[in-house]
């Protein structure tokens, strides 16, 4: 079986890891490489926990850092929900491997011209490192089989009411995105806000008893806390996972091809996701938005994944 070829760019992040953890051992997907943006920490911080994330899961792939600022706007990051650290909740070995020379964007350059089949880009964090990458190399844009990211949201936002956290700390870079001509298929909080992390899914999970599940638990305790302070709802949004949920099977999701426009306004909406549901516009339909999804099925794929580890 041809394996997928995907670049996996996040900002790890208590949802990222378990994006992580499901690709990681997938033997579906040829992971060429874990780029990371700042976002839910510092890029300092989320690069961190992006070694201990490969090293503590024995994963042999690049790590490379990416911008330190968004493109236009300041670094805003999510201390509440994710810690200090960015991903407060568990305790890693010492640190034994080092970031790959590269920077993202050059990593991403670099591996996409050379591929002989197209490679899909995953987006978990904010857009900056792609957007950035497709603005220093066009040429990317015939070898990128599809951006998958998770972000935005045609409903209401976490951050704003109109804007999703992703989106939100670098418009501009989803306005490049979205509008570069590749597929773009937006898994935003329509779905990522049905399949939360409630106590029988970590009980469910810890009966592994493994690596993995040991990670899992322990992150999604705290991730959970968190929420529960901010948001005064039980069991966290695991967001990010489903971009790989989706790519590991597309009936995951119900999709619908729309026109988005991401505003970059810089007023009251700016950085949401705004979709055209309802084909009121008329305009060319640019973006695949996730509208629904299969919880059981989510469930299954992360528990059959922890169990690789
Ligand atoms: C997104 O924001 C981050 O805090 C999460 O990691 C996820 O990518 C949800 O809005
Ligand atoms: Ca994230």
């Amino acid at each position: 079986m041809k394996k997928r070829k995907i670049i996996l760019d996040c900002d790890p992040g208590h949802d990222d890891a378990i994006a992580i953890l499901l690709a990681g051992k997938n033997p579906i997907f040829d992971l060429l490489g874990i780029t990371v943006a700042s976002g839910n920490q510092t890029l300092a911080k989320t690069g961190r926990n992006a070694l201990n994330l490969v090293q503590y899961l024995e994963l042999d792939v690049p790590v490379c850092l990416g911008a330190v600022n968004p493109i236009i706007k300041e670094v805003e990051v999510c201390e509440a929900i994710h810690g200090e650290s960015g991903l407060d909740g568990f305790d890693f070995p010492p640190l034994e491997i080092d970031f790959d020379k590269r920077n993202a964007m050059e990593f991403m350059i670099e591996e996409i011209l050379k591929s002989k089949e197209k490679v899909t880009m995953i987006t978990t964090g904010p857009m900056t490192n792609l957007g950035l990458a497709l603005r220093i190399e066009p040429k990317i844009i015939e070898n990128i089989e599809e951006i998958v990211l998770m972000g935005g949201s045609y409903q209401n936002g976490n951050v704003t009411p109109a804007a999703e956290f992703n989106i939100y700390c670098d418009p501009e870079a989803a306005y490049i995105c979205f509008n570069s001509g590749v597929k773009v298929t937006m898994v935003g909080l329509d779905v990522t806000r049905k399949v939360k992390v409630f106590s029988h899914i970590i009980d469910r999970m810890e009966k592994i008893n493994n690596n993995g599940s040991d990670l899992f638990v322990k992150l999604m305790r705290v991730f959970n806390e968190n929420q529960k302070k901010v948001f005064g709802f039980d069991g966290s949004p695991l967001h990010d996972p489903v971009t790989i949920g989706y790519l590991i099977n597309p009936d995951l999701l119900e999709i619908q091809h729309v026109h988005c426009d991401i505003d970059i306004s810089h007023g009251t909406s700016y950085g949401r996701t705004n979709c055209d549901i309802f084909d009121f516009l008329e305009l060319e339909r640019n973006t695949y938005i996730a509208k629904d999804i299969d919880e059981e099925m989510f469930w299954d794929m992360i528990e059959e994944a922890l169990k690789r580890y």
